[in-house]
């Protein structure tokens, strides 16, 4: 069941999104060569407490991992998929590329939403990434209009994507958002025909989030049971938006 939201609790996930937004704003002004994972880690956590929200991934049990995530970012760097964990020890270098993921809860309601920064200037095949990547998240968020279905929103990120010679990551998907970060429907960034297609309706929230490979789409979870890279190597940028379905089409809770 696709839980559907009135407009005063779109209001609250409102200010869950704008709190997400400032958030990874201001880290994506600190990414420059020295800054370690740990650094963007330490200010992400206090902004989130001093706004009065709750880190959403902190304390997250993921089933797959068998593990509550210890963090309230996931950085996952270059040939990181997600679920890249913060540490002292990752310092950014030029010529990497860091994707920062993070979730707060305000008032009950949940904020969610990511963005791939460079360290430095990128090469060309880099920036085609990043550039095709949010490129395809922008064509699914045009979709989340009530009408439509959710196949409209998948496909948009598959048909970009893949016209553009890069591939998608299959085994994380995005996800209805809403008193839980993690609710129905999911949000595969492809057409997935052994899922059901619901009409998209007022008052839902989708956090879209493609996960996109230079290279070939596989990925396997490193030993700490949590990072997820690509198998061949090559990078891999996420970007991500929660949207909901309004009367005037979509609106983009994770940014002004
Ligand atoms: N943005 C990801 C998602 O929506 C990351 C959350 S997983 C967590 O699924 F474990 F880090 F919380
Ligand atoms: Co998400």
């Amino acid at each position: 069941m696709i839980i559907r939201k009135s407009p005063a609790e779109l209001e609250k996930m409102r200010r869950a999104g704008l709190l997400v937004y400032n958030i990874l704003q201001e880290l994506a002004r600190t990414v420059e060569e020295g800054v370690s994972t740990h650094d963007l880690e330490i200010a992400a956590e206090r902004m989130i407490r001093d706004a009065g929200a709750r880190p959403a991934f902190k304390g997250y049990y993921v089933p797959a991992a068998g593990s509550r995530y210890p963090f309230v970012l996931c950085t996952s760097l270059n040939d990181e998929v997600v679920h890249g964990m913060p540490s002292r020890k990752r310092v950014l270098r030029k010529g990497d590329i860091v994707s920062i993921d993070t979730g707060v809860q305000i008032d009950g309601y949940y904020g969610d939403s990511a963005v791939t920064v460079p360290v430095g200037e990128p090469n060309e095949q880099v920036k085609k990434l990043l550039e095709v990547t949010e490129a395809s998240l922008e064509l699914a968020i045009d979709k989340v209009r009530s009408g439509n279905r959710l196949f409209d929103v998948c496909g948009a990120v598959e048909r970009h994507v893949l016209a553009h010679g890069f591939s998608i990551v299959r085994e994380y998907v995005g996800h209805g958002i809403g008193t839980a970060l993690h609710e129905e429907p999911q949000v595969p960034n492809y057409v997935d025909r052994k899922n059901e297609n619901p009409r998209l309706k007022e008052g839902m929230v989708l956090a879209i989030e493609p996960m996109v490979n230079a290279g070939k789409a596989d990925t396997r979870v490193l030993a700490d049971k949590w990072t997820a890279v690509t198998r061949d190597g090559s990078f891999s940028a996420h970007f991500e938006h929660c949207v909901a379905v309004t009367a005037n089409g979509p609106w983009v809770l994770t940014r002004p």
